[in-house]
């Protein structure tokens, strides 16, 4: 075994964020991430908060420096409060850098000082829409004026808000502008998100929902002046400056652009299995070695070196040809995106 510290994958690529699914459940149902009927994992298969610390410590002590909470919807794990509180220490002695999550907003009017007094500065917050009936098309079970109630009491708790929109054509193309601009108004970062073809389609056809970032771009030039921005984030999103509102646009763009050569992440699902790739099925258990040795994490830390090793080069999502290749039967729930 290797006396390196760091996580390095046979790319060359240093990881160095961690993305952590806490729960595969949610109070909404979006149409491009869930079944309206899901069957959630009974909780004995969830790792409890004490081997999520153990997990996340363990990663952190191998250099992740971003951390970010997924789900589902993270903020319905129960307790969730106390593994951020716990994951502040990091914070505190500077192993870490960033402590954030991924959220639908529902439950921030609860959560957000208290995400804020753990040492969480930026969030980012799913919205696709502003339009209450199309927010409730697309979200089957969420309710528009409580996710806005929730947008409100994080930017009252002192947290940056960044609003991640999944471009989908013939459902919220023809907010494009409007998304700009309200962002733009409010102080909010906007990412765009080309769909990605995750999940058991069934009746749905990914292909007439794509919007290419290239077109939405495009589109958006006829009404702002975008800039390219160096400014990065750590994930994979492309920034642009919008002159006429001096906000940030970002371009999350896998099927357009692939930024996979530039990766620098890995996802744990709340049962423990390490994803190396969000396009790939290869995956580890890593609740078997916390279970096994519960004092011990050399075992843990030998099996993440081992999966990291095996790091694939990328996904495969492609829709050129008019069809849909790459395709992932997991739901995007499942590895929290
Ligand atoms: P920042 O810290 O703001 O840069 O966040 P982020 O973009 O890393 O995280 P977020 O949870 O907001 O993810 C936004 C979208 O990017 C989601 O749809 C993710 O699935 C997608 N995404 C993040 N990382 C990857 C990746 O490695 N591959 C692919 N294909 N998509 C990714
Ligand atoms: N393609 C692209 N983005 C998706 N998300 C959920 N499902 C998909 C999909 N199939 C987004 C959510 C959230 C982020 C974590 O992933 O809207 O903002
Ligand atoms: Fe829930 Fe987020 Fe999936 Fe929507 S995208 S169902 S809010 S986990």
């Amino acid at each position: 075994m290797t006396n390196e510290p760091r996580l390095i994958d046979p790319f060359a690529r240093a990881i160095t964020y961690l993305r952590v699914s806490v729960t595969d459940r949610c109070d909404f149902r979006c149409v491009y991430c869930m079944a309206e009927h899901m069957e959630f994992l009974p909780k004995a298969q969830l790792l409890t908060l004490e081997e999520l610390d153990r997990l996340c410590s363990a990663f952190i002590g191998l250099g992740v420096q971003k951390l970010r909470i997924t789900g589902g919807e993270p903020l319905v794990r129960k307790g969730i409060m106390t593994f951020f509180r716990a994951m502040s220490r990091h914070l505190d002695s500077g192993a870490l850098k960033e402590l954030t999550l991924t959220t639908n907003g529902s439950q921030l009017q609860r959560f957000a000082a208290e995400l804020a007094d753990c040492g969480v500065k930026r969030i980012n917050i799913s919205l696709d829409t502003l339009d209450a009936a199309k927010f409730k098309a697309i979200t089957r079970w969420g309710r528009f004026e409580q996710v806005m109630a929730g947008i409100d009491a994080a930017v009252a708790a002192g947290l940056r808000v960044k609003i991640n929109t999944v471009a989908l054509k013939g459902v919220n193309d023809d907010e494009v502008h409007d998304l700009v601009r309200w962002c733009g108004e409010r102080g909010h970062d906007l990412t765009f998100i080309e769909v990605m073809p995750m999940g058991d389609l069934g009746n749905e056809n990914r292909l007439d929902q794509y919007y290419s970032l290239h077109d939405l771009r495009r589109e958006l030039e006829t009404q702002w002046t975008l800039t390219d921005s160096p400014e990065r984030t750590g994930g994979p999103a492309r920034y642009v400056r919008v002159k006429e509102t001096g906000g940030r646009i970002g371009f999350i763009t896998p099927l357009t652009h692939n930024f996979c050569e530039g990766c620098n992440r890995v996802r744990v699902t709340c049962t423990g299995q390490l994803y190396m790739c969000l396009g790939q099925e290869d995956d580890a258990d890593l609740r078997a070695p916390l279970r096994a040795s519960p004092t011990d994490d050399a075992p843990l830390v030998a099996t993440i070196r081992a999966a990291i090793a095996r790091k694939p080069k990328g996904h495969d999502f492609d829709y050129s040809r008019q069809t849909v290749s790459g395709q992932m039967p997991r739901h995007m729930s499942h590895t929290g995106g």
